[in-house]
């Protein structure tokens, strides 16, 4: 187990859900955050329900999941993310790591959700750590582990790239994605590389409606060191 517990803002949605669930399976505390304090709980009680009365789960309203936690993942839609980073900003202490998943797609402002928006910094989690404060890090992951595959029982048959400019964050991240059955993480380099892991979901996307189906990744023909897994 992590020894802090992991906030998930915007934890309501399938994504932030998903990612709950397995590490609430995996033995981690988990706090689901929302702009609402009631849905949050709501959605916590419901990972309770399918992983048993032990699992450490809570929900709370964003701000206060800041407040309790130095470990933050954001699945949130494109379209309010600035907005919520903005809000968070006097609530983020020093020495947090923010992960962001999000992935800026063009579905957000209502266009199609096999493409992407251009963000003027890169990437979704580029322009995340300009605006978080200073001392807060930001890793990039989990953009290519589809919420399906997340709520689903069986191991995960994805992936997960991790790109940090601050390399202990990286390592705590990549440790962290390890723990969901079936990921393998993986040192994808610096935060700027975030703009790519974007862009492959759109293309898996893409697949997901061409060939009905729940795409994912695997990175093959790296020594096994390269990759962290259970
Ligand atoms: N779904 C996937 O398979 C998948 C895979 C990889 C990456 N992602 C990325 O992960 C992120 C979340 O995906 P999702 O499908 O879970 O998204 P979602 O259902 O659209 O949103 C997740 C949660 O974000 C909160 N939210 C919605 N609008 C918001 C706003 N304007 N400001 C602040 N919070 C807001 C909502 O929670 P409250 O109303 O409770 O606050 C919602 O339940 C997205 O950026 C997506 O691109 C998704």
């Amino acid at each position: 187990m992590t020894d802090r517990p992991i906030a998930i803002l915007g934890g309501t949605g399938p994504e932030g859900f998903g990612l709950a669930l397995r590490w609430v399976q995996a033995g981690e505390t988990v706090i689901i955050g929302s702009r609402d304090g009631q849905r949050a709980q709501q959605a916590a009680d419901k990972v309770k329900q399918l992983a048993g009365s032990n699992a450490r789960i809570f929900g709370m309203e964003n701000v206060a999941a800041c407040g309790v936690s130095d470990l933050l993942v954001l699945t949130i839609p494109f379209s309010g993310h600035a907005a919520l980073l903005k809000q968070l900003k006097s609530a983020l202490r020093p020495g947090s790591i923010v992960i962001d998943a999000t992935v800026p797609l063009a579905a957000t402002v209502g266009g199609r959700a096999s493409r992407t928006l251009g963000v003027w910094q890169g990437s979704a989690a580029q322009e995340t750590a300009e605006l978080v404060p200073e001392g807060v890090v930001v890793v990039a992951a989990f953009q290519n582990v589809g919420a399906e595959m997340l709520q689903g029982t069986g191991p995960v048959d994805c992936d997960v790239i991790v790109c940090s400019d601050d390399a202990d964050a990286g390592h705590v991240v990549r440790k962290l994605a390890s723990k969901i059955a079936g990921v393998r993480a993986l040192d994808g380099g610096r935060l700027e590389n975030a703009r790519i892991l974007e862009q492959i979901t759109a293309l898996l996307i893409g697949l997901n409606i061409r060939h009905k189906g729940h795409s994912g990744i695997r990175i093959t023909g790296l020594p096994a060191a390269a990759y962290i897994s259970q």
